[in-house]
C-alpha cells in the first residue's frame, strides 16, 4: 500500500503524521514500511535523527532509477529513503522502482511538484492533513480541482484533522462542515493538539518512542487502525 501525505499548505502536520504513521505501521506485526522524504527541507530526514547532506544516497538518486538502490535501515521492518536538501531544479520523472515493502509512506513538500503528481497517479491513498480553520477547506477544495485535472481519483483522498482541541468551538465547527462538505473523505480519528509531537523531532524520536502514553501516541495508534481498516475494506471490494 502507497500513502502519499499532501497538502499544499505549510505546516499542517504532513511530516508528524509521515514519521508516526510510518514507524506505527512498521509496529503492526510482521509488516514493513519504507518511508520516503521528499521535501528538500528534509524535517522527515532530521526527525528520525538523520542528517541528509551527509548521507551518500537520497531520494533524487531514487527518483532518477540510479543504482545499486540504498536506503537507511532504521529498525528490522522500516527504512527510510532520505531527502535531499539540495536537488537538482529539475529531476529526472523515470518511473522509479518502488520498494518492496508492505508500505511505502511519501512525506510530501507543501506545493504541487512534477513528482507529487506522478507519486499521485501511483498511489493508493492521498492522506491530506489538515488544520481545522475555515479556510483550510478552500485549499482542500483547491486540491480536489487540481486532482481532478490530474485525472486522479478522489476516492483516493482522506481528510486527517491535525491540531484539534475539542474544547474550541470554531475546531468542533470546521469539523461539522467538512463531514457536511467532503463526507467520507473525512477520517473519523482526529490528532489533537498535543506538545509531546512537537517536542519528539527534537530527538529524532517519534512519538511512540519519545512519549508512549501521550495524547499524540494514542491519536496516532488510532490513525494506523484506521489505514488497516481502509486497507482492509479496499480489498474486500476488490479495488
Ligand atoms: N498534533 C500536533 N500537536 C502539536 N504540535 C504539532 C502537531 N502536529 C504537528 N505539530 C508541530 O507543528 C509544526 C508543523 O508540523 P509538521 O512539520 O508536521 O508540518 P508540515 O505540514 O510537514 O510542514 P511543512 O509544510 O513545512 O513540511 C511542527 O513543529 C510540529 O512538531
Ligand atoms: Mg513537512
Amino acid at each position: 500500500m502507497k500513502i502519499l501525505i499532501f497538502n499544499q499548505k505549510g505546516g499542517v502536520g504532513k511530516t508528524t503524521t509521515a514519521l508516526n504513521l510510518g514507524v506505527g505501521l512498521a509496529g503492526v506485526s510482521n509488516k514493513t514500511v519504507t518511508l520516503v522524504d521528499l521535501d528538500p527541507q528534509t524535517h522527515l530526514t532530521a526527525a528520525m535523527g538523520l542528517r541528509a547532506e551527509t548521507l551518500p544516497w537520497n531520494v533524487s538518486h531514487w527518483l532518477a532509477g540510479n543504482r545499486p538502490f540504498q536506503t537507511e535501515v532504521i529498525s528490522e521492518r522500516l527504512q527510510l529513503i532520505a531527502g535531499d536538501c539540495n536537488p537538482p531544479l529539475q529531476r529526472p520523472l523515470n518511473t522509479p522502482v518502488m520498494p518492496t515493502t508492505d508500505y511505502v509512506v511519501f512525506d510530501a513538500p507543501p506545493m504541487w511538484t512534477p513528482e507529487v503528481a506522478a507519486l499521485m497517479q501511483l498511489c493508493d491513498w492521498v492522506l491530506t492533513p489538515m488544520e481545522p480553520e475555515f479556510l483550510s477547506m478552500q485549499g482542500i477544495s483547491r486540491l480536489m480541482q487540481r486532482m481532478e485535472m490530474e485525472q486522479i481519483p478522489w476516492s483516493r483522498l482522506r481528510l486527517l484533522l491535525c491540531r484539534y482541541d475539542d474544547r474550541l468551538i470554531v475546531h468542533r465547527e470546521v469539523r461539522a462542515r467538512l463531514t457536511e462538505r467532503f463526507g467520507q473523505h473525512l477520517l473519523a480519528e482526529v490528532i489533537r493538539n498535543n506538545v509531546r509531537l512537537a517536542e519528539s523531532p527534537g530527538y529524532g524520536q517519534s512519538i511512540f518512542d519519545y512519549a508512549p502514553n501521550s495524547a499524540g501516541a494514542e491519536d496516532y495508534s488510532a490513525l494506523v487502525k484506521a489505514i488497516l481498516t481502509l486497507e482492509q475494506n479496499a480489498k474486500e471490494q476488490g479495488q
